[in-house]
């Protein structure tokens, strides 16, 4: 069962290699589920119930419906349920992603037409690769000097928007010593796609 969940994941998410991945994973995997299963159950109802009532013959008449209380709670309740999963499960996810750890390794990120600049504490800047210790939490402070950005790392499940004229702070901790890709999600000129760059967990 698990290889099988394994499987769906790995083909929808990059991998994990952040502490936090799972956290963001699981319920995008309880929503795609569920609503897969969902999707089937009413696709096969609507093509089960025009043939199972089909007019037989030329004298067939409909006989009236009766309500039915147990059907009609059921697809109130089920969904009802269903969302509050997703709610509470999604703001738990939040809330547990959103706060970094006190000892995090801050560095100051800054998005630009059309680049990434990092500065670190020791005074020394860094254009388009970030470079940070692995298995370490690490929590950036991003502002833009010109327009929306927004700092997104696949690997990590870290997205957030990049802002002129305000602070905005995101963390992750990378599980092994790599380079991964950062991607800018916001639609900020002709360079957007350009803005590529990569954070390089050293071990
Ligand atoms: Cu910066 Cu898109």
């Amino acid at each position: 069962m698990s290889q099988i969940y394994e499987a769906i994941r790995s083909f929808w998410l990059p991998e994990q290699a952040s502490t936090t991945a799972h956290v963001i994973d699981a319920p995008f995997m309880f929503i795609l589920i569920t609503s897969t299963i969902m999707l089937i159950g009413v696709t096969a109802y609507l093509f089960y119930l025009p043939w199972k009532y089909r007019r037989r013959s030329a004298s067939d008449v409909p006989y009236p419906v009766k309500e039915n209380h147990l059907l009609e709670l059921s697809w109130i309740v089920i969904p009802t349920i269903l969302v509050f999963i997703v709610f509470f499960w999604g703001f738990k996810a939040h809330v547990d992603t959103v706060v970094a750890p006190t000892d995090a390794y801050e560095v100051n990120v800054q998005g630009k037409k059309w680049l990434w600049q990092f500065n670190y504490d020791h005074g020394k800047t860094t254009t388009n690769e970030l470079y940070v210790p692995a298995n370490r939490p690490v929590k950036l402070i991003m502002n833009s000097v010109d327009v929306l950005h927004s700092f997104y790392v696949p690997e990590f499940r870290i997205k957030h928007d990049v802002l002129p004229n305000r602070y905005s702070t995101v963390w992750f901790e990378a599980v092994r010593a790599d380079t991964f890709q950062i991607l800018c999600t916001e639609y900020c000129g002709t360079g957007h796609s350009v803005m590529g760059a990569k954070v390089i967990a050293l071990g």
